[in-house]
């Protein structure tokens, strides 16, 4: 918002306006990261956990990342993103519901089968959509 007025009063400086833009543009892309950091050590802990079998520390782990998950799918939503990072967002999702509804009946390998494939795709988004 504090931007926005800041361009209005410095109408007329175009530039000025596309580096205030750029620099708002830019924290929400150091978030973006975070949540990245994140689902990365969520994504190796639930793998982890799944191989020995600890169904609560798994679930936890699932729940932080369908958190991740969904905030990072309304990032690409916000931003009228059309590719297939919403898509691969969503199926993302739904692997992790899978997870902790096979965690929670004590189905291992079919959580882990889901991890795993949940892992694969991590690769897909970035290959489209991280900068080199
Ligand atoms: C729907 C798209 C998408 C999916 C799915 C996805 N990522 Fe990312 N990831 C990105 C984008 C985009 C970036 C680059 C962001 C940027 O420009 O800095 C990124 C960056 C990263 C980074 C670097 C963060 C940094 O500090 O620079 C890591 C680590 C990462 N992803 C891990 C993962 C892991 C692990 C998974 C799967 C469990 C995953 N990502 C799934 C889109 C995705």
């Amino acid at each position: 918002m504090r931007w926005r007025t800041r361009c209005l009063i410095a109408a007329g400086s175009v530039v000025g306006c596309a580096l205030l833009a750029a620099s708002v543009g830019a924290q929400s892309l150091l978030e973006f990261d975070l949540w990245m950091q994140r689902i990365e050590k969520r994504s190796l802990s639930m793998q982890r956990s799944l191989q020995r079998q600890d169904a609560p520390t798994s679930i936890a782990d699932a729940r932080e990342m369908l958190e991740l998950y969904q905030r990072m799918q309304q990032y690409f939503v916000d931003r009228g993103e059309s590719g297939s990072a919403v898509e691969l967002s969503a199926q993302g999702r739904e692997l992790i519901a899978k997870v902790i509804e096979s965690a929670g009946s004590a189905n291992y390998a079919v959580a882990l089968q889901s991890a795993i494939a949940l892992a694969n795709d991590c690769r897909d988004c970035h290959e489209e959509y991280k900068p080199l």
